[in-house]
């Protein structure tokens, strides 16, 4: 029988609901047939589906991030505000697409407002000037009698929006995005924009760009350069394999990334005396796989996803929670249509599997991050197939089958156990024992299954892969129960401290 020891009272970190953000691109479907559609039957008066809204709201996202992602390194903001029938159809390079500009930084805005989440910005660091950029934060959050925030009033919006996380461009490494550079140009070009910046709202987030933690020529110069400046390194990581092994634990090359670059972060603050902090945020994550580049936009990258995917998300949510001492935000990307857990078509919203493991998560993580040790078989991977993305993460198992985190509440009365039971072959019967508490009543038990691993929800059979609740009564300081195969299983149970 596997084994989950749990300590209550061994905190590993704070657990910041910002990891489970998410991300939209002026991308494919996200926006326009996704977000946007004013030709749905959906649509509310201002052209926004309002079943994909009701979706998204079930992830319960505390933070989303708009416009790019790649689109956003040739995005003039002023194309989207003011009157939408005089707003100009511009070439979009990233994408080969014409952007209309009909959701632009207002309707983004009332977006995020009606979601209850906060918005996350990212400056156009390829085409885009710094007097651009700096009119685009004061269009925002600007309160004086100024050309800029005056033309948010016209546009009907008093009140600042007081956008707090700012993204110095995106992947601004890479040779396909537009206008990018080397990691001395960028760590250069930021800085000077940082400064000009923080002058104009000194409250805002910075966001550095960052590359994967591990291509040492880009982090750690651009982490040496600008760790003063900024309070946030980005990351980002997609993943994904027809194997299904090397699908699910690829997900562990972000344990190796944050090592890595968590300690660059700690050497750099260190030498320059840096007291702010500077935490990761990991504002691009995700698996994806099937669907190779296809530059039409209207069908790019959306990607089905599998039982085996969900599994990915899964885990990639329990490391985030495991090293909550380094990461504070992460936003799965994306959300809408592009490799995303929602699905939109004529007759309303398709929820892939993915969408499940991150709503239970999202919905009943609690505030602390607490030990638990797993004793369970282990799989050696020794076959890597790594036909699109380059991680090799064999060296870092054998990994356990059973991937586990827990967190409990501030107050001690709750204990929420995640297990990603990644064996495709097998059940495991599992004990969880608690150190130093006891079960107290109530315990919920919320799965998500399915008949494979390459089990997908389609438009005719849309809960192939779906959840189910049961609930029980825990007593004492074990509890046993069984993961099927191929399933994420929370246990989401009362507690009660034991700590003698
Ligand atoms: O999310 C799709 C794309 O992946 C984003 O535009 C880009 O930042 C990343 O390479």
């Amino acid at each position: 029988m596997a084994q989950i020891t749990v300590t209550t009272g061994r905190i590993v970190g704070q657990v910041d609901r910002r990891i489970f953000g998410g991300f939209i691109e002026n991308e494919g479907r996200a926006i326009d047939g996704g977000v946007y559609e004013p030709e749905s039957r959906f649509a509310d008066e201002a052209g926004v589906r309002i079943d994909t809204r009701d979706a998204i709201a079930g992830l319960s996202m505390p933070v989303m991030r708009w416009p790019g992602g790649n689109f956003v390194s040739a995005y003039h903001w002023v194309d989207g505000v003011g009157p939408k029938d005089a707003r100009p159809n511009r070439w979009d390079p990233a994408w080969g697409a014409v952007e209309r500009n009909q959701f632009g930084t207002d309707e983004f805005m009332t977006y995020c407002r009606d979601l209850d989440t906060e918005p996350y910005l990212c400056f156009n660091m390829g085409t885009g000037t710094l007097d651009e950029a700096m009119a685009w934060l004061e269009y925002c959050n600007g309160t004086e009698d100024t050309a800029w925030a005056n033309l948010r009033r016209q546009h009907g919006r008093d009140e600042p929006y007081g956008v707090k996380y700012w993204g110095l461009g995106n992947e601004m490494w890479g040779d396909f995005q537009i206008g990018h550079l080397t990691a001395e140009e960028y760590a250069a070009k930021a800085k000077r924009w940082a400064l000009a910046l923080k002058r104009v709202d000194p409250t805002i987030q910075l966001v550095a760009c960052g590359r994967d933690g591990l291509h040492a020529d880009w982090d750690a110069i651009v982490v040496e350069a600008l760790v003063k400046y900024v309070d946030w390194y980005s990351m980002h990581i997609y993943t994904g394999s027809d194997d299904h092994w090397s699908n699910v634990l690829q997900v562990h090359q972000v344990d190796r990334a944050l090592e890595y670059a968590g300690a660059l972060i700690a050497g750099a603050r260190y030498r320059q005396g840096v007291e702010h902090p500077v935490h990761i945020t990991y504002d691009e994550w995700n698996t994806w796989f099937a669907t190779r580049n296809d530059r039409r936009r209207g069908e790019l990258v959306q990607e089905r996803h599998t039982l085996s995917d969900a599994l990915a998300v899964a885990t990639y949510l329990n490391i985030f929670v495991r090293r909550s001492d380094v990461v504070k935000m992460a936003n799965i990307a994306q959300v809408v249509n592009v490799l995303a857990p929602i699905v939109t078509g004529p007759d309303g919203v398709l929820k892939q599997a993915i969408y499940h493991p991150f709503a239970i998560a999202a919905a009943h993580t609690q505030e602390l991050a607490v030990d638990a040790y797993v004793d369970c078989p282990r799989y050696e991977h020794t076959e890597e197939h790594n036909d699109r993305w380059e991680h090799r993460v064999g060296d870092l198992g054998p990994f356990p089958v059973l991937d586990v985190a827990a967190t409990r509440s501030e107050d001690g009365t709750r204990l929420v156990v995640s297990v990603v039971n990644r064996d495709p072959d097998s059940e495991h019967r599992v004990s969880v024992v608690l150190s130093d508490a006891t079960f107290a009543g109530d315990v919920t038990i919320r799965t998500v299954s399915g008949p494979h691993p390459l089990a997908t929800n389609e438009w005719d059979s849309p809960d192939v892969v779906g959840v189910s609740e049961a609930g029980l009564e825990g007593a004492g300081q074990t509890l046993e129960i069984v993961v099927g195969a191929c399933t994420y299983t929370q246990i989401d149970a009362a507690i009660g401290v034991n700590r003698e």
